[in-house]
């Protein structure tokens, strides 16, 4: 028997008994002839003390250990002389009377403590000493309890769960595929699933009702904290359902999950939003409502004065900053250059100070007047001590976009952002279309499998852009803290309603019968009323653990060239493979 005992689990209860650990030595140290060991598991770390009248032999092997040796100990559970109330087992210490090393270790490029002195790079390449760490084990274990309650929930709830294939025909979610070559059908190619989303409506046809799947999804885009090429959802869908059934379903499920893993009440019912008011006043579909500072219009106040960078703008739009306007004109222009970067996009930044005695100070004061400014503070809904943001341009929704981005800044520097606070809210009524000014062409807000409401397809059936532009879906999405943690919607299930979904997104009828004919013919066959949604399981892992970035909260993620610095990944293959696979390769174009 290699252990009797794992390394987190004897306390003063066990004080005198024989035990045997095993486990890898995260530090040795000397004091005073006495070797002080921790010896670390997956489930704690233990001290071990060998004493300095211990056999000649043992204190030998003692001071012989490096780090991350592997060993097994036989001792004895005593009392600790000096407690350490932050270790569960800080109580006891084992009183070592054998040592075997059951493997060595070669120095670790960086050591395995809570706190490592590794550099990212480094940690990503040596990601199994990094998942030695206690951080990164306590995300996993979390991401493994979540898991657990969702098939717990959903497995009560009637859901079965089913797996779909990975190598499939391309799905439209919006982002690239990636593709992968077939040795027996030359010059053709899977794609990797970006979503199960055609399987799963495949799967309400065959009549399944209730499916979920905790899925592994690919997505060839570009990487931020909270994407990466591979990842997992929830993936859940149900039929002889409305929106209602839907949200409920995994409102509650979402509640559970807060119930059972956090032990966080969230509000029940949930707030719901629409998307309109989500852009309107957050400048964002996925609105962080911890804190306020809406966005306000406040064209009519702000127009007329003969400035003309206003006069000229379709909308004008501004955000009172509480207790900002205390900012000096150094911090006013660091925060116009911050607006100014391309990821934001703004051509600058106008501002008002509203003085602790109501007097104004802006950076417009040529042209407006302590009444015009009073006007504007009103329409901004602010109030003395405040600094009032101004954005204006052609198009409401991207200067709505920039002052959401701006509002968000300017949350974060205020300290309004507390991941220990959660503020989960619907957003709904999405409109089913966007249009897009390059293309000349409607894309479909969600995927073009959502249909529109019922009251709204006299306009889906309508040729005109602004009938087009005004159908609202029963789509919906699950925000918390400013993030999409899922999204889904009530589906098309008539075969003539796809067509025509196709033929308002400027899908040929050939290309529609060759990317999607299976779904097609599949509704000429019974396909009941369905609908369903995903929840992005790394997203739900990380803001539960307290983290905007969900790589910690998977084993082996990419880096943010979606890269596997571990394995070194992707990589070239061989002439052969080329060969096999009837591939010629192009040198890259600068
Ligand atoms: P959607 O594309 O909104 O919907 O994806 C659902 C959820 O998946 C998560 N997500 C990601 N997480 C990490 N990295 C990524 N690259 C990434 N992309 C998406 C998000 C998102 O909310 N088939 C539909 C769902 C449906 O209609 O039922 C779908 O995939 O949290």
């Amino acid at each position: 028997m290699y252990r009797t005992h794992t390394c987190g689990e004897l306390r003063i209860e066990n004080k005198g008994q024989q035990v045997t650990l095993a486990g890898w030595v995260q530090k040795a140290r000397k004091l005073g002839g006495m070797t002080f060991i921790d010896l670390r598991d997956r489930y704690g770390i233990t001290q071990l003390v060998v004493e300095a009248d211990a056999p000649a032999e043992l204190v030998e092997v003692a001071t012989s250990l490096g780090r991350e040796y592997v060993i097994q100990v036989q001792g004895e559970v005593v009392e600790r002389q000096a407690k350490n109330a932050k270790m569960p087992t800080g109580d006891i210490e084992i009183k070592v009377c054998g040592i075997r090393v059951l493997n060595k270790s070669v120095t670790p490029p960086f050591t395995i403590e809570d706190n490592s002195d590794g550099g990212d790079d480094l940690r990503m390449k040596f990601r199994y000493l990094d998942l030695r760490r206690n951080p990164l084990r306590e995300a996993l274990m979390l991401r493994h309890k979540i898991a657990h309650e969702v098939r717990n929930y959903l497995d009560a709830k009637g859901f079965m769960e089913i797996e779909t294939p990975y190598l499939i025909k391309s799905t439209p979610e919006g982002a690239r595929d990636f593709v992968v070559p077939s040795r027996m059908n030359p010059g053709q190619f899977y794609a990797l699933p970006q979503s199960p989303q055609t399987f799963k409506q495949l799967l309400m046809v065959a009549g399944y009702d209730r499916y979920f799947q905790i899925v592994r999804c690919f997505r060839d885009e570009d990487l931020r904290a909270d994407r990466q090429p591979e990842f997992t959802q929830i993936d859940c869908e149900m039929s002889f359902v409305e929106q209602e059934d839907v949200l409920n379903t995994f409102e509650g499920m979402m509640r559970t999950l807060f119930k059972n893993v956090l032990d966080v009440e969230i509000p029940n019912p949930l707030p719901r939003m629409s998307w309109y008011d989500a852009m309107d006043k957050y400048g964002s579909d996925k609105p962080d409502i911890r804190f306020g500072m809406e966005i306000h219009e406040i064209t009519d106040a702000a127009k007329g004065k003969g400035f003309g960078v206003l006069d000229g703008a379709a909308y004008i739009g501004a955000i009172a900053v509480p207790g900002a306007a205390e900012y000096t004109r150094k911090q006013v222009d660091e925060l116009t250059e911050w607006v100014k970067r391309p990821q934001v996009g703004a051509k600058g930044l106008i501002y008002i100070r509203v003085n602790a005695d109501g007097s104004y100070k802006s950076s417009i004061d040529k042209f407006y007047g302590a009444e015009d400014l009073a006007k504007i503070a009103a329409a901004a809904e602010a109030k003395a001590g405040d600094l009032i943001l101004v954005m204006s341009g052609d198009n409401k929704r991207k200067v709505q976009t920039m002052l959401g981005v701006l509002r968000i800044e300017m949350g974060n520097r205020l300290g309004l952002r507390d991941p220990k606070v959660f503020a989960p809210l619907w957003i709904v009524d999405f409109p089913l279309l966007e249009w897009d000014d390059e293309t000349q062409r409607f894309y479909a807000m969600h995927h073009p499998f959502t249909a529109p409401k019922p009251e709204h397809e006299k306009w889906f059936y309508s040729n005109a852009k602004e009938d087009l532009e005004r159908v609202c879906a029963n789509a919906y999405d699950f925000v918390l803290n400013g993030t999409e943690l899922g999204g889904g919607s009530i589906r098309i299930h008539d075969a003539e309603m796809q067509k025509r979904m196709f033929e308002v997104l400027g899908i040929g009828p050939e290309e529609a019968e060759y990317k999607f004919g299976f779904i097609i013919h599949a509704f000429q066959f019974g396909a009941p009323p369905h609908g369903g949604l995903a929840f992005g399981f790394d997203r739900v892992c990380a803001l539960f653990g307290g983290s905007d970035s969900i790589r910690d909260y998977i084993a082996f993620p990419k880096n943010n060239q979606g890269r596997d610095m571990m394995i070194d990944s992707p990589s070239a293959i061989d002439q052969s493979q080329l060969d096999e696979l009837f591939l010629d390769l192009r040198a890259p174009q600068a």
